[in-house]
């Protein structure tokens, strides 16, 4: 979310959000990235990775209560859903969601998921991202660094086949990133959701996990 209040007036993506009861405007680059890839598609074992203030969250709920009732026949699909949001910073409660307020690099954080989920999930989404410090190179180094953290927790927890989207910076390492991704997902694609205003930024999708 933009500081600037001056901002926020004009920006249209703020005042929908506002408007729909979301509690970020990134809300709108899942959607825009649903819209194109589709990877809420029979998922309902979710997690979320840098969840606050939560309107991935949101997002993911709204998702998992559709399949719930779209899908009863002979492919996979469950009766019930589980989400996971995960952040440093403290996230406000939301009804069916668990929450945890850590940092996903603590070797605890894969206990975590095990012990709530007790499967492998068939969703991960990453919104993460470092504190930046204003040096480019060396905020690029750290964001990949973090997204190579990432991909560790997403080799070991997500289903065969399931879907993965992370945000990452344009830049240094951004390519070995991106190789990385290419050993572990079928279909690997870059994506720049049309509220995504940050320069350097982009979301990487992963469907069908190798
Ligand atoms: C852009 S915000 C996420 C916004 C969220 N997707 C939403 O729609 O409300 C990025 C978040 O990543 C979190 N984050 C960064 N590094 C993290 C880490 N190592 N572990 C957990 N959360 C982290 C930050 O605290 C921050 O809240």
């Amino acid at each position: 979310m933009a500081k600037d209040p001056q901002f926020h007036r004009k920006d249209e993506f703020y005042k929908q959000a506002k408007r729909q009861g979301y509690r970020a405007r990134s809300a709108f680059k899942l959607f825009d990235i649903q819209k194109r890839f589709n990877i809420f598609k029979r998922s309902y074992y979710i997690l979320d990775i840098g969840s606050t203030p939560g309107s991935w969250l949101q997002v993911a709920k709204k998702y998992a209560l559709e399949n719930l009732e779209k899908y009863d026949d002979k492919y996979y699909h469950r009766d019930h859903f589980k989400i996971m949001g995960v952040d440093i910073k403290k996230v406000s409660p939301i009804d069916d969601i668990k929450i945890i307020k850590m940092d996903i690099t603590n070797q605890e954080f894969n206990n975590e998921i095990n012990k709530y989920f007790q499967e492998k999930l068939d969703l991960i989404l990453s919104d993460a991202s470092i504190k930046k410090s204003g040096i480019k190179f060396s905020d690029n180094v750290r964001q990949i660094n973090l997204c190579f953290k990432i991909l560790d927790i997403v080799k070991e927890n997500l289903k065969y086949k399931g879907n993965f989207v992370i945000k990452a910076f344009q830049g240094q390492d951004y390519n070995n990133f991106l190789r990385a991704m290419k050993n572990q997902f079928f279909y690997v694609k870059s994506y720049k959701p049309k509220s995504s205003r940050k320069g350097n930024e982009i979301y990487i999708i992963g469907q069908k996990k190798k």
